[in-house]
């Protein structure tokens, strides 16, 4: 008894403790499940495990809104989850101000004076793809700190037309050059957690018509001058959104257009991330939901210009794409993709669980801006060494241009800023000469007021203003002119396209006055386009200084004090007048078209694939760029004489500076084919190399140039091609100043 009564106490003993356990493994596990995060709050879990978990929890209708804006700037996030909304914000040269919630006004805050940085056309200029990086990460740390998820930016439409008012946000008009230029950039700002959006996607080459002109063009045209720096952007870069631009391509708007989105971007390109319209760029229910967007962004879709009753919700995938959805219209694997890539977004910016804090209006983001400004000014002409200025010569010194003083980072669309400071030219020639020399002012001429959409005039007299210069310049040593274009609408400025190539705002006529009176005129062109030049033979010197930024003034006097020696190239030709340009040789369908359609009838032949095929001698050249400073090029040889289409070229010669001060050179390469099956231009740039060298230093250049790359995109077998046979590779300082040609074989 004693024995199974002792047993029986054990035996309840142990199911009591039995119990105990169990209940504290309960707690423990209810505690567990209490404090454990769900995975997609996890950072340590992947992130397509956290995406899949935050759909998984997701309904119908907060999938819905991820995939389109709730105010001008963002969009959803999944409020009951804990999912941030999306902040996106203008542009690729500087975080721009805070816009209102529905309106495209200024929120008026005053702690976004953000870094102005050199327009996109200075940057390509540089011809180095180091200045894209720290560009790039200057950029996205002003965004990351202004807690932006997207920068709307960098654009790398093509420059086909000097006319087209936004060529100052690109990279010009050579798609290898483009390529090469963007993917540092895409990094830098992605090193932030701040997603790029590389824009407009694709063929928005104008501004004229720009909502719905239908551009028609051949696959060659599309694949081998168009799609390549958006190519390296996505593949290369890693680029996490890409921006639809307004037009149509064959008919569909390219916001939701199947050929690009679908077929070329995300399926052969295999980009995972977001496609986002342009603002107001979708424009049809089905085609919003099945060609490939995730994200309409806009100011109204169905004629709603207001926003009454959150107009949002009547955007194209909002509650029409909701009901589609729910009819069984459209499949729920679609809306299921648009969500997957939205929160990939989100999870990659604002849920990383490692983002940086980002830095906003620093001393390193004002160097950077300078560094890259000094880097991307083009040195076109420079008779009887005026430049650098020597100041012992000059005891009296005009300056003449509106463009000396006006601020060229407000207005030109949505990627002007409000800066923290902006250093005029005018200030920066003060700054540099003004302890030694006099330095006197003379507007010249007079431009009006960047306003969107028109032109505000202004209220000066251009005969006064000219005959007070004329009259100034004739008691000076040195006339320093400072003109060019600027952000008024029908310049270099969204929404329009110039109305003439020559100088607006009377300046050549100015220019010709001023000529009469005193030799001495250094001419600095602040633009981002190409001009025509009836003056250029008789100044002695021309800078091409783009949109600068916030160091302007000081890139540009360092410049013409000779503290730096010019190092930028041409990333566009300047042709003699408009109709030497490829698109201006044929038609008003082939440019601006006829207000519904427009054919690309140059075709492949862009810039100076047209010059240099069709024997125009441009005013000066793509690649062109002068040194104070000059290089000596070696023989150049390459490792065989015969390769195969996998091969790489392995190209080496000696550079040597040959002149009396430290300098850069940009090296190129242009690749022709000598005998080619189909019309190919007589060069295309394929390798290109900046190279800094001290006076009388001489170093052994090693290039390596990719024989794959040498392709045609050929449209019967729809794939790229190279043919067997004879290549020529130039080697030279521009696309004309060839210095040396080696022909190679490929087998
Ligand atoms: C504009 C521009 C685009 C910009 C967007 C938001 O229309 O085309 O570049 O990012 O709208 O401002």
């Amino acid at each position: 008894m004693v024995i199974c009564l002792s047993n029986h106490l054990n035996q309840s003993k142990m199911i009591r403790t039995l119990v105990v356990l169990i209940l504290f493994f309960k707690a423990g596990l209810l505690l567990q499940a209490q404090n454990a995060v769900p995975v997609y709050l996890d950072p340590s879990k992947p992130l397509e495990q956290r995406v899949e978990n935050a759909l998984s929890l997701m309904t119908m209708e907060e999938k819905v809104a991820l995939c389109h804006a709730q105010s001008k700037f963002s969009s959803k996030g999944v409020p009951r989850l804990g999912i941030p909304e999306v902040w996106m914000s203008d542009g690729p040269h500087g975080v721009r101000e805070e816009i209102s919630w529905d309106s495209w006004g200024a929120a008026k805050f005053t702690n976004d004076s953000c870094t102005a940085f050199p327009a996109l056309t200075c940057l390509a200029a540089t011809f180095n793809p180091e200045m894209s990086l720290i560009y790039g990460k200057a950029i996205g740390e002003e965004a990351r700190y202004r807690n932006k998820e997207v920068l709307l930016g960098p654009g790398v439409n093509i420059y086909r037309s000097p006319l087209n008012g936004r060529n100052f946000e690109y990279m010009g008009e050579d798609p290898y050059l483009s390529s090469k230029m963007v993917v540092p950039y895409v990094h830098g700002v992605q090193q932030s957690g701040v997603a790029a959006c590389v824009k407009h996607f694709a063929l928005n080459n104008q501004e004229r018509w720009r909502d719905h002109i239908d551009v028609e063009l051949s696959d060659r045209a599309l694949y081998e001058i168009y799609l390549p720096a958006f190519k390296a952007a996505i593949t290369e870069g890693n680029a996490w959104a890409i921006m639809g631009s307004y037009n149509q391509l064959r008919g569909e708007h390219c916001c939701h257009n199947d050929l690009l989105l679908n077929k070329i971007l995300k399926t052969d390109w295999k980009f995972d991330g977001t496609v986002i319209t342009d603002w107001g760029g979708a424009h049809n229910d089905k085609q919003a939901a099945l060609n490939g967007l995730d994200l309409e962004m806009g100011t109204g879709t169905d004629g709603l210009t207001t926003s009454s009753q959150s107009s949002y919700d009547y955007y194209h995938l909002a509650n029409p794409f909701l009901k589609a959805l729910k009819a069984g219209e459209v499949s729920t694997d679609v809306l299921n993709d648009k969500a997957r890539r939205v929160l990939r977004l989100i999870f990659r910016t604002s849920m990383s669980p490692n983002r940086p804090w980002g830095s906003f209006g620093s001393p390193e983001h004002s160097k950077a801006a300078n560094q890259v400004a000094r880097e991307g000014i083009v040195l076109l002409k420079n008779d009887q060494q005026i430049l650098p200025v020597d100041i012992k010569l000059y005891k009296k010194i005009l300056v003449v241009g509106d463009n000396a003083t006006r601020r060229m980072t407000l207005g030109g669309g949505s990627s002007e800023l409000k800066t923290k400071y902006e250093v005029s030219p005018l200030q920066g020639i003060k700054n540099a000469f003004g302890a030694q020399a006099e330095i006197k002012y003379a507007m010249g001429y007079a431009a009006g007021s960047p306003a969107y959409g028109r032109e505000l005039p202004s209220k000066y007299n251009l005969d006064t203003l000219r005959n007070e210069a004329v009259r100034m310049a004739k008691g000076v040593d040195l006339v320093i002119y400072v003109g060019g274009l600027n952000k008024n609408y029908l310049q270099d400025c969204e929404g329009g396209d110039r109305t003439q190539y020559n100088l607006p705002f009377g300046q050549d006529k100015l220019l010709a006055e001023l000529l009469k009176v005193n030799k001495k005129v250094v001419v600095v062109l602040i633009s981002g386009n190409a001009i025509a030049m009836p003056w250029v033979s008789q100044v002695p010197a021309v800078l091409q200084a783009w949109y600068l930024g916030s160091e302007s003034g000081n890139a540009i006097a360092s410049v013409l004090s000779g503290e730096t020696n010019p190092s930028g190239k041409l990333p566009f030709s300047f042709g003699m007048k408009l109709t030497d340009y490829g698109a201006h040789s044929f038609d008003k369908l082939c440019f601006p078209g006829d207000s519904v359609k427009e054919v690309y009838k140059e075709d492949i032949l862009v810039g100076y694939r047209w010059f240099d095929t069709k024997n125009i001698v441009p005013r000066f050249s793509f690649g062109y760029g002068l040194s104070y400073t000059s290089f000596h090029y070696g023989k150049a040889s390459v490792d065989k004489p015969k390769y195969t289409k996998n091969d790489v070229v392995k190209l080496s010669f000696t550079l040597t500076n040959s002149g009396k001060r430290k300098g850069a050179e940009v090296v190129q390469l242009y690749v022709q084919e000598k005998t080619p099956s189909v019309i190919r231009p007589s060069k295309e740039l394929k390798g290109f190399s900046k190279i800094r060298l001290e006076a009388g230093e001489s170093k052994v250049v090693n290039l390596e140039l990719p024989v794959s790359q040498w392709a045609f995109y050929d449209e019967a077998g729809k794939q790229w091609k190279i043919n067997p046979g004879q290549y020529v590779i130039n080697l030279g300082a521009s696309s004309r100043d060839i210095k040396q040609q080696i022909p190679v074989t490929v087998e």
